[in-house]
């Protein structure tokens, strides 16, 4: 779809439709106001009669509305005034979009981003507009032999803003709202793709198509016997049971100075896991499909970065792989040596993301790291702890944890910070290595990251546990989230304006 901005009075545009809101109870916003002036009463005349309460989401579509230029005008229901927050303002949007694209208009002027919101300026409610509309049309369609389209779908919207000195403003807002919204959709897509498509050698093409779309980003893919030669032990166990082989794949983006210590993320990219020997039980197992949701997060954060060009080095390493059941599969009491050095005890080989990302969390101290986040489906307590609202934030540097937790505020894409005190790592004492692979049931997710704590002391760090956040369970809206793409891309939008 096609974004623009513009300044101008509602009852001047020339549009297939127009958008304004209504407040509860039945209260003209200062557009519709407007509109009701230049028509003589006529919108307050309908709210009269009861059409409209102006209950958050409700809507109603005028037609030739006298004095105006548009041929219809969308009244939205925003709900109470003073209660006008970001998740409303979004659900807004969302409502707009799906309204505007099944009653044929191709085309709208929406002045949504000239209502208040608590807190919010313009920049920012075009920039959430562009990605609210974006999440709202988005569909994963591609393997549905017949595939509904709606009829007269909505081609161009147009936000206006209160005043032409904000033109610039709404412009920069629509850019990057695009980006996070063109990198949720990579990490939307390669979460929803099958496992029998999206197999680790499908990710790794994955950011050799993104080196070529880009020339700020290079891609080098290493194979198995690359990995064992940095004798990543803890990695490579993990990929044994599977038939498909495991790929360690980085992406470099060059936009600062050469001499710039790059930020590195990194991805767990478990593109099944079925849980190995400890196998998992039958019951929403399909949803394991889902576990290299920190991969995909990595990818949309890089191609949003490459879109929006920022001035920054960005290192990307994804440890791809399967974790599957079979002869050759390692088992619960193997003994691994990790790329550290450090030996762990396998109790579970359902504990397998942290295996990997200790070996890739070793492997990047070698780029001598400014910063290191790391992004995982990591645990199920994580959901327990969280559920869909939060990822969890793990950080041993407070400044990065404040960044991130700031970052996610502004993109409404939320992160919550959780303790990693030492006291938490008795837990994963092992009787016959230096640890275990697993903490037992208390505090799951704290231990996991505990675990990772002990593979980051060299730099400073931040783990992202994306299990709840990283897709919707269950019925018709089972699906990716894309999250936390727009974390991500505002705190590197943040760090390249040196806000930090
Ligand atoms: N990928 C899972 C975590 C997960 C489970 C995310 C369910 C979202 C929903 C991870 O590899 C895993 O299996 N973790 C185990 C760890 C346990 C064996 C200590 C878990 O959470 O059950
Ligand atoms: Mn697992
Ligand atoms: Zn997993």
């Amino acid at each position: 779809m096609e974004f623009s901005v513009k300044s101008g009075s509602p009852e001047k545009q020339r549009s297939a439709c127009i958008v304004v809101g209504v407040f509860e109870p039945r209260k003209l916003s200062p557009v519709a106001e407007q509109l009701d002036k230049v028509s003589d009463g006529y919108i307050s005349n309908i709210l009269r009669r009861g059409d409209l309460e102006g209950k958050p989401e409700q809507v109603l579509m005028l037609h030739n509305v006298p004095n105006t230029l548009c041929d219809r005008v969308l009244l939205v229901g925003c709900g109470k005034e003073r209660d006008l927050g970001d998740a409303q303002y979004r659900k807004i949007i969302a409502k707009t979009i799906t309204t505007l694209n099944d009653t044929g208009s191709m085309e709208a002027v929406c002045f949504l981003p000239e209502l208040h919101v608590k807190g919010r300026d313009t920049h920012w409610k075009v920039r959430q507009a562009v990605e609210a509309a974006q999440e709202t049309l988005y569909v994963f369609d591609q393997f549905k032999t017949k595939k509904d389209a709606a009829r007269r779908p909505l081609r161009k919207l147009v936000f206006n803003v209160p005043t032409r000195r904000e033109l610039s403003v709404g412009e920069t807002a629509i850019a990057e709202g695009l980006a996070v919204a063109t990198g949720v959709k990579l990490a939307k897509d390669l979460g929803n793709l099958p496992p029998n498509v999206c197999h680790p050698s499908y990710l790794a093409d994955e950011a050799h198509r993104l080196s070529q779309a880009y020339e700020s980003v290079k891609t080098t893919v290493y194979e198995e016997a690359d990995m064992d030669a940095l004798s990543m032990g803890s990695f490579l166990a993990v990929a044994r049971g599977s038939e498909q082989p495991a790929k360690l794949i980085l992406m470099e983006y060059k936009g600062g100075k050469p001499d710039e210590k790059p930020i590195v993320l990194v991805g767990k990219g478990l593109t099944f896991d079925s849980g190995g020997i400890s196998i998992k039980p039958g019951e929403g197992m399909d949803e394991m499909k889902y576990d290299m949701g920190g991969a995909a997060g990595v990818f949309g954060t890089m191609k949003a970065l490459a879109e929006l060009k920022l001035p920054l080095n960005v290192i990307a390493a994804i440890g791809a792989t399967e974790n599957m059941p079979g002869g050759n599969a390692y088992r619960p009491g193997d003994i691994l040596t990790s790329m550290s050095g450090q030996t762990i005890e396998v109790l579970n080989t359902d504990a397998e993301g942290r295996l990997v990302l200790c070996d890739v969390l070793t492997y990047v101290e070698r780029f001598e790291p400014d910063v290191v986040i790391d992004l995982a489906t990591l645990t199920g307590a994580c959901v327990i702890a969280l559920g869909a609202h939060a990822s969890a934030l793990y950080a041993n540097h407070n400044p990065l944890a404040h960044d991130l937790l700031n970052a996610g505020e502004a993109a409404c894409d939320r992160a919550w910070r959780m303790p990693m005190w030492d006291d938490y790592q008795e837990q994963l004492e092992s009787p016959f290595a230096d640890m275990a692979n697993i903490g037992g049931r208390a505090a799951g997710s704290i231990t996991a990251a505990c675990f990772l704590g002990r593979f980051t002391k060299k730099y400073h760090w931040a783990h992202m546990d994306i299990a709840g956040t990283a897709w919707r369970s269950g019925g018709k809206q089972k699906g990716a989230t894309g999250r936390p793409v727009p974390l991500l891309t505002q705190y590197l939008l943040d760090r390249s304006q040196g806000k930090h």
